[in-house]
């Protein structure tokens, strides 16, 4: 029985979310594994939009159990109204379908105020986060201070490790706000027990251990199926470092953090826009700042699930997508938006970058060489027709399966899954995951 994880294979937002949707058919248990609410993924069925940022976007079927594993970290207030927003959909209608882990680690007040003070205080070198207290909040992790979910359900202990936290990041924040000419952060130790105390009493139902249920589903034969959330050149090993986030996105962190082997990982499958979006700062080599980028933000709607801000519009770049093929193993390409390159006469794809007079086709990690790099394009022909209504490849126009099928040439991945508009229909699968 397959276990499939599906990852970002750009800088994040590739429709990771209406592919999980789409796949969470044929498996019992979604994971997400890394990340938090920097997340948005978005998924469209019959019209309806859902966008989540921390709940895996298997959700909306019934019957199926989703797990928010212990690499993720938690911001409760968020997920709680995440929670209370989809039962009120009359999704989630039983406890049952989430599992939260109880080592997944928590997002506190101080973490989103650090992250916000930080970036105002990198000035032109900030990094574009989303300011939800992911870095601090994994940097508390790795420091060995974190606290988490565990910790909220005995206030006790609770009220102990608030306190040690508040003490590390008092003289810090002051800093920060006197820099930024803010006021000093109001944080008080007995309102913030008191509020995540009663995040951890509403909680509670969910809480368990993930690894555990994990591993029996496995054993059992159940088919999971691992949610990133971000994308590999994120990745804060494998990504344009320091324009990053602050975790592993790659697939080999599905284990990690959900605690199984990577054993239980059977294929990968990377989502990737038929061009390439960015948000936030950092090098982009095949960015498009001209009329260009601006006509495939507004018919691709390129503005943050999580933010709104505009998304960095670009071509198709295959060495970046070849490097994820390496860091990945991945095992297919799904192709997403593809229907919003309809209408433009010619299509350009990267194929390699040029550095200092010479060729390259190995995506350099150096950031001062990434910036400098100049993208090698090959040109292919556009097409006019929409592409919204097709469902097989037999219903594509020419231009567009040949752009399909340079894309999986030059990047040398297998092409799986073409997607032609946001909603759960409006795909084109041709090899699924679990079975062929
Ligand atoms: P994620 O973070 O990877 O889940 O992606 P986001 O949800 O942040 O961004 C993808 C956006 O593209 C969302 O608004 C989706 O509804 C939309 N989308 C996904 N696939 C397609 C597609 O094939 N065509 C179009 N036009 N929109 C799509
Ligand atoms: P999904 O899962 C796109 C970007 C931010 C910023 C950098 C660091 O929807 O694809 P952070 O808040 O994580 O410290 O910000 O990472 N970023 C994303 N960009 N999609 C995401 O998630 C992102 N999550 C973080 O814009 O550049
Ligand atoms: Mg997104």
């Amino acid at each position: 029985m397959p276990n499939v994880v599906v990852i970002g294979a750009q800088w994040g937002d590739e429709g990771k979310g209406k592919v999980v949707d789409l796949l969470t058919e044929h498996a019992q248990v979604v994971v997400r594994f890394q990340g938090g609410n920097n997340a948005g993924h978005t998924l469209v069925v019959g019209g309806q939009k859902t966008v989540l940022h921390l709940i895996p976007s298997g959700i909306l079927h019934a019957g199926k159990t989703c797990v928010i594993g212990n690499g993720v970290v938690i911001d409760p207030g968020v997920l709680l109204k995440e929670i209370d927003a989809l039962r009120a959909r009359g999704f989630l209608a039983d406890a049952g379908q989430l599992l939260i882990s109880a080592g997944a680690h928590v997002i506190f007040p101080w973490h989103k105020q650090l992250d916000l003070l930080r970036e105002k205080a990198r000035g032109g070198a900030a990094i574009g986060t989303t300011g939800r207290g992911i870095g601090p909040a994994y940097e508390h992790k790795v420091a060995r201070v974190g606290i988490r979910v565990r910790d909220l359900l005995d206030a006790e202990k609770l009220r102990r490790r608030v306190r040690e936290a508040l003490a590390g990041v008092r003289d810090e924040l002051t800093r920060l706000a006197k820099a930024a000419k803010v006021e000093d952060p109001d944080l008080d130790e007995g309102t913030i027990v008191g509020e995540y105390a009663a995040f951890g009493a509403r909680l509670k139902e969910f809480v368990g251990d993930a690894s555990v249920f994990l591993h029996e589903q496995v054993r059992k034969g159940s088919r999971v199926l691992f949610e990133g959330a971000q994308g590999t050149l994120l990745d804060v090993d494998h990504g344009t470092y320091p324009y990053v986030t602050s975790s592993n996105c790659v697939a080999g962190n599905a284990a990690v953090g959900s605690g199984l082997g990577p054993t239980a990982i059977d294929r990968v499958m990377g989502i990737s826009k038929a061009y390439t979006t960015r948000v936030g700062g950092g090098p982009f080599p095949t960015e498009l700042d001209n009329e260009l980028g601006e006509r495939l933000r507004k018919i691709g709607d390129e503005f943050g699930a999580t933010t709104g801000r505009p998304r960095r519009c670009g071509w198709l770049d295959t060495v970046v997508l070849r490097y994820a093929a390496r860091v990945n193993g991945l095992w297919g390409i799904a192709l997403t938006k593809l229907d919003v390159l309809s209408g433009l006469e010619a299509l350009r794809i990267c194929t390699a970058y040029e550095l200092d007079g010479q060729n390259i086709t190995e995506f350099p990690l150096d950031l001062d060489d990434l910036s400098r790099v100049k993208p090698v394009y090959e040109e292919l022909p556009g097409w006019g027709t929409k592409l919204s209504g097709a469902r097989t490849l037999d219903d594509l126009p020419e231009a567009a399966l040949r752009y399909v099928r340079r894309v999986e040439e030059i990047s040398g991945v297998p092409v799986v899954c073409v997607s032609v508009g946001a909603d759960r229909g409006e795909t084109i699968l041709m090899s699924n995951p679990f079975r062929g």
